[in-house]
């Protein structure tokens, strides 16, 4: 690629050098861009642009590949455990066996929440929908932990990822159990990260909880596959708001609300609530066929994405995950079939394949989590744990990037041109 190149506009030249990469398409270094020629890029949704530099993830969409600082997903999600995975994104290398067990203990001892928090839970309807109640408490964690906010410390920032990270799985479990009107369960530091979380979930008082190895397996795979993924929605969220400054619990609270959206992370819940209306295989061109209408705002949830024109790497881990669990749980669930003969007959339609729309992370996930146990409700929820690391791992790498400051985008302005007031008696 040339080192710089050449822009004519309003009968002047300049001139933008050309940056590349360890690995992915370069990318034309435009911000002298406006000083230089007084106009704009126009990028609405950020197709073609590059908001940071980041060495955490990597995603070549044509090929289907996924990397964590170097690592592929699939050996990860086969090799790994997410307290590795976390540890990997947060510091670029991974642990030697003290190290992991160092970080495994330090986590373990950030699960507990205050007190107080948990009055937060009973200020809400019992059906209220948990992932408001994440956006609330995890926005709230900030008038509680005021000792790690102060963003230009390195230690109070590690302590604010590590509390973050720590007490997502309390959260969310309260968040459910709240649901269902049973009591919270406090963590047990003997256990592990995956394996207290599905204890603090699926465990009552009134007796001791069973942790099985397929399920916690299962959950810390799932895990490991939505911990991060590039520049997305809600982690461009995160280092919006944080590029203003706000602390770290404000920034993954605004994450979370970005994550909740249908076209992002609420795409899991969207995409069995999907299957179910689906219901049998027959039903299926009928969906294709709406899917295909301009007319129809109806998409295929759990298919397409922004970056992947081939498929997700993580839907075919997953894809492989929903088969082996169900089996182990002994679990014969028609939606599976369902989404296996949806992906089948979407993939082989004109419309897919020219538009290259691939299922995604979100089309197998509610498979499993609903054999699991969880209700749809809680799916974003898990994605939102899982999805904390990636969050805090960009967060940190923004803070201590020189090149950062605070993000404010312009506009391409369609509205009235200047004009005086009208009194109201003469409107
Ligand atoms: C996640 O960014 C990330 O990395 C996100 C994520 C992560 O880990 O953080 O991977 C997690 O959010 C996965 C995506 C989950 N969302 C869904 O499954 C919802 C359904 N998918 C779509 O809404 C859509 O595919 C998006 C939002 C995922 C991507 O949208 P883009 O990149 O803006 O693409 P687009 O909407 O411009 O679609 C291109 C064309 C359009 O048709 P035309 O206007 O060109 O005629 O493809 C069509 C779309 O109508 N299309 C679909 C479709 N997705 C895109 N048509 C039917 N069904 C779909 N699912």
């Amino acid at each position: 690629m040339a080192d710089n190149v050449k822009l004519e506009l309003g009968g002047k030249t300049s001139e933008y050098p050309v940056l590349s990469g360890t690995v992915g398409p370069d990318v034309v270094d435009i911000r002298k861009l406006y000083a230089a020629t007084g106009a704009f890029t126009y990028d609405p949704g950020f197709t073609s642009t590059a908001s940071c530099q980041s060495a955490i993830t990597y995603i070549d969409g044509d090929e289907g590949v996924l990397l964590h600082r170097g690592y592929p997903i699939d050996q990860l999600a086969e090799q790994s455990s997410f307290m590795e995975v976390s540890y990997l994104l947060l510091n670029g290398q991974l642990p030697s066996a003290k190290e992991l067990e160092d970080f495994t203990y330090t986590i373990s001892r950030h699960t507990m929440l205050h007190e107080q928090l948990a009055t937060f839970y009973r200020g809400f309807r019992r059906d209220a929908h948990p992932m408001a109640i994440m956006c609330g408490v995890v926005g709230a964690l900030s008038a509680f932990y005021h000792d790690s906010t102060d963003i230009n410390d390195p230690k109070q920032r590690m302590i604010a990822s590590h509390r973050l990270i720590a007490k997502m799985p309390t959260i969310a479990a309260m968040a459910y159990k709240y649901s269902v009107g049973q009591p919270f369960l406090y963590p047990k530091n003997d256990l592990s990260y995956t394996g207290n979380f599905l204890r603090m979930t699926f465990g009552v008082p009134a007796e001791e909880y069973e942790i099985d190895p397929v399920i916690e397996s299962a959950m810390d795979k799932i895990f490991i596959l939505h911990a991060d993924h590039e520049q997305n929605a809600s982690t461009s969220t995160v280092r919006l708001a944080g590029s203003s400054g706000a602390n770290p619990f404000a920034c993954i609270a605004a994450g979370i609300a970005c994550l909740w959206g249908p076209a992002h992370g609420g795409a899991n819940e969207a995409a069995l609530n999907m299957l179910r209306e689906i219901g049998t295989p027959d039903r299926i061109p009928e969906y294709i066929a709406r899917a295909k209408n301009k007319d129809d705002p109806f998409r295929l949830m759990g298919f397409g994405h922004r970056v992947y024109k081939n498929f997700d790497p993580r839907a075919k881990v997953l894809g492989k995950a929903a088969t082996e669990v169900l089996d182990k749980l002994g679990i014969n669930d028609p939606v599976l079939d369902t989404a296996r003969e949806l992906e089948q007959i979407a993939l082989k339609d004109q419309y897919f394949i020219d538009k290259k729309l691939y299922p995604n992370v979100d089309f197998y996930s509610g498979v499993i989590l609903s054999a699991i146990g969880f209700p749809t409700t809680m799916f974003t929820v898990l994605f939102a744990l899982a999805r904390t690391v990636g969050w805090v791992a960009q967060w940190n790498e923004m803070i201590s990037d020189p090149e950062q400051k605070i993000g404010r985008p312009r506009q391409l302005y369609t509205g009235a041109a200047n004009r005086d007031y009208v009194p109201v008696s003469q409107r």
